[in-house]
């Protein structure tokens, strides 16, 4: 199946920076109309400045995902916009990168009330709305959620529990809902990126104190997982791991499980070698 996103509606959250902002960019020329959010207002509405130059019809709507009230406001102003939803595209997502033991659970909290809780809700929020689309579209419309994850959400990454409980736990709920959401005519999709440079680390991370060797250099870029996001709308697939070493990596925990956790011990080790030696 092929989406045809023309006019349609779609909620990004994590537009302000990263990888939802260049999703935001890569969707214009799909012709869709998008409502932005994220919490800074003023990166919102300078991306709607970039977007509006090309025609794109923008709604900037500032949000804090993790308050209640504050998700159910985003989803009547979409609508109260643009008259429908069709497709949520959850880019929004925090994570903490050091060991476990040293952590705390604030931290772990704070992890899982972005990647899961809000995730979660803000997709329960939005099935109305996309039921509504499906009933009212073409018979070949299907309306969509799809979540940013992380090869977090398959693998258990040492130095990152917090992203990995909250990922894993994001994965689980949409393999439930995703056979929940045939009688709405829902698709949940995922993507998963391995690791993406940032364009604010500081922000991104909660923590940055990880005892693992990552080749932050060498990490994908955040326009190259946004291409895969839109890819992965348009042709409606199900899992995308997103770049070759998250494709790998991913395929290893299927195929050679035991091969992988190896990997990821080496890694710690290099880590620990680099920062004694
Ligand atoms: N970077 C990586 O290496 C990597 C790898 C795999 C998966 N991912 C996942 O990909 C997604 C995007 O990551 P990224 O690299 O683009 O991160 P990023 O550059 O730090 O962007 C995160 C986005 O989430 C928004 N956000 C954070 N907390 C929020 C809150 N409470 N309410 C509303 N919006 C909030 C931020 O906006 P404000 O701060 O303005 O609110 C920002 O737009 C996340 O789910 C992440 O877990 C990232």
């Amino acid at each position: 199946m092929r989406r045809r996103l023309t006019g349609r509606v779609v909620l990004l959250t994590g537009a302000t920076r990263g990888i939802g902002r260049r999703v935001a960019l890569a969707l214009q020329s799909h012709g869709v109309r998008l409502a932005i959010t994220g919490r800074s207002e003023a990166e919102l509405e300078s991306l709607a400045v970039e977007l509006r130059k090309t025609g794109t019809e923008v709604a900037v709507l500032p949000c804090d995902l993790t308050i209640a009230s504050a998700r159910e406001r985003l989803v009547a102003d979409v609508v109260a916009k643009f008259g429908q939803l069709d497709i949520l595209l959850n880019a929004a997502g925090v994570s903490s990168f050091g060991e476990f033991s040293t952590s705390t659970e604030e931290i772990l909290r704070k992890v899982l009330e972005i990647n899961f809780f809000a995730a979660g809700e803000l997709t329960r929020l939005c099935v109305p709305q996309l039921e509504k689309s499906w009933q009212a579209g073409p018979a070949d419309w299907r309306p969509a959620v799809l979540h940013v994850v992380s090869l977090c959400g398959r693998v258990g990454i040492p130095s990152l529990p917090e992203h990995c409980g909250s990922k894993h736990a994001l994965v689980g709920l949409c393999e439930a809902l995703r056979c929940e959401f045939e009688r709405h005519g829902i698709d949940m999709l995922m993507v998963l990126p391995g690791v993406v440079r940032s364009d604010d680390l500081n922000r991104h991370l909660l923590r940055n104190e990880g005892k693992i060797y990552l080749n932050f250099e060498g990490a994908q870029r955040p326009e190259s997982v946004a291409k895969t996001v839109v890819n992965a709308l348009v042709n409606n697939r199900k899992e995308t791991a997103a770049g070759f070493v998250c494709w790998w990596a991913w395929f290893c925990k299927r195929a050679a499980p035991r091969a992988l956790r190896w990997i990821m011990a080496v890694k710690v080790a290099k880590f620990a070698r680099r920062n004694t030696g």
